[in-house]
């Protein structure tokens, strides 16, 4: 039994926690959102939704998880895609590492559970790319099983109930937020009740703009009645995305085909198709991709640097264009624009390089800073219109 003085957490006697279960189930009865993931009880299916959905809103998850059902509607599809396959649907979701670890897992389960779903919180959790929150809203959700699935918006609605001390954002104090939903979710309707808890904290609960009038569960609530809902939850500040300065580089032939390499090296972005970009101030040597960077060297002249990768004539234009920013979780890159047009097109063929006509852009993954820097050169070039 988890020790909750300890934490200076005062549990509730059971039939409150029966009363609790009671008003947020019938809460969510009444108000639950008609989300597609909502109409399955498919583990598969139920598993992309909860991937998709674990940094990216509802709202632009919909159409994305109907598109990779359609052409991925199982675990073997999943398991034999292509890599480019996977990167287009997944395309502009960002953190890209979900979708290469859940085509590890797919294979995982062809080997080790016959191209089925295990059906064991164990089995789920020993899977790639799935941790405790996933793996218990997998469980709760498809299997009915008895799983908390503690995420952010758990912590925060478990923290305001209970007036927790402790940071949620510090890993270790999951376990506290964990064996308070151990004691409270409800063993008949799990996967609702842990939905129920999800729509709460997106809304009523929201991290920014809570309700806390509306909530249906306000009167079980510590914070609520001790006029404590400002303090928390307890949250210290994340620290800052570190800026990092891109030039990228929009060469274009005579044919109106642009210069597209496929990244090889940064973890980031691997495998999608970009502009060649190099990162200022530190040089590249020639034998590496302009992905890679050699920490701590001196700064270069781009068009020269670009000149060492790139055996290409090229006649460097002068237009400007608007610099483009993307901010991922850790880096916020600022991308510089600079246009060339090559007389020439023999390409090195040690690395993914091409030429790419416009029409044919769509059959290249393309992240966030790619079709950012596209918009921006399109604007660019309609200014001059
Ligand atoms: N966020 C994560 N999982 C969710 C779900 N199943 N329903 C709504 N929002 C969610």
């Amino acid at each position: 039994m988890f020790d909750f003085k300890k934490y200076g957490i005062e549990m509730w006697p059971h039939d409150k926690i029966e009363a609790f279960r009671k008003v947020l189930l019938q809460w969510y009865d009444d108000n639950k959102r008609d989300l597609p993931w909502r109409r399955t009880k498919d583990p598969y299916a139920i598993w992309v939704s909860e991937i998709m959905l674990q940094q990216t809103r509802v709202d632009t998850v919909k159409p994305y998880y109907e598109r990779f059902l359609h052409h991925l509607p199982t675990i073997r599809a999943l398991a034999e895609a292509p890599e480019e396959m996977l990167l287009k649907l997944w395309e502009g979701l960002g953190y890209y590492s979900r979708v290469r670890n859940m085509q590890k897992a797919a294979q995982q389960m062809m080997v080790d559970f016959n191209g089925s779903f295990p059906k064991t919180y164990e089995e789920i959790v020993s899977l790639k790319g799935i941790g405790p929150y996933t793996a218990g809203a997998i469980a709760s959700i498809a299997f009915n099983l008895p799983e908390p699935a503690v995420d952010g918006n758990v912590m925060r609605v478990m923290s305001r109930l209970f007036e927790v001390d402790y940071d949620i954002g510090v890993p270790g104090n999951r376990k506290i937020f964990q064996a308070i939903m151990e004691e409270l979710i409800d063993p008949t309707r799990p996967g609702d009740f842990n939905q129920a808890l999800m729509d709460l904290g997106s809304d009523i609960e929201s991290p920014l703009h809570p309700r806390p009038e509306d909530s249906p569960i306000k009167e079980f609530s510590a914070a609520y009645r001790n006029g404590t809902m400002e303090k928390y939850p307890i949250k210290a500040p994340k620290k800052k995305p570190v800026p990092v300065a891109y030039q990228a580089f929009i060469i274009r032939n005579e044919k109106n085909e642009f210069l597209l390499e496929k990244n090889q090296q940064s973890s980031l972005l691997e495998g999608f198709w970009s502009f060649p970009l190099l990162k200022k101030g530190e040089a590249n040597s020639p034998q590496l991709s302009l992905f890679e960077v050699a920490e701590d060297s001196p700064p270069v002249d781009v068009r020269s640097e670009f000149k060492q990768l790139y055996p290409l004539i090229i006649e460097w234009q002068a237009e400007q264009f608007s610099p483009v920013q993307h901010v991922f979780s850790h880096r916020k890159w600022q991308i510089e624009l600079l246009e060339g047009l090559a007389s020439s097109t023999l390409l090195p063929t040690e690395r993914e390089i091409r030429w790419v006509a416009v029409e044919d852009f769509h059959r290249y993954p393309f992240a966030k800073p790619q079709q950012k820097m596209w918009d921006s050169y399109l604007a660019g070039k309609q200014d001059l219109k």
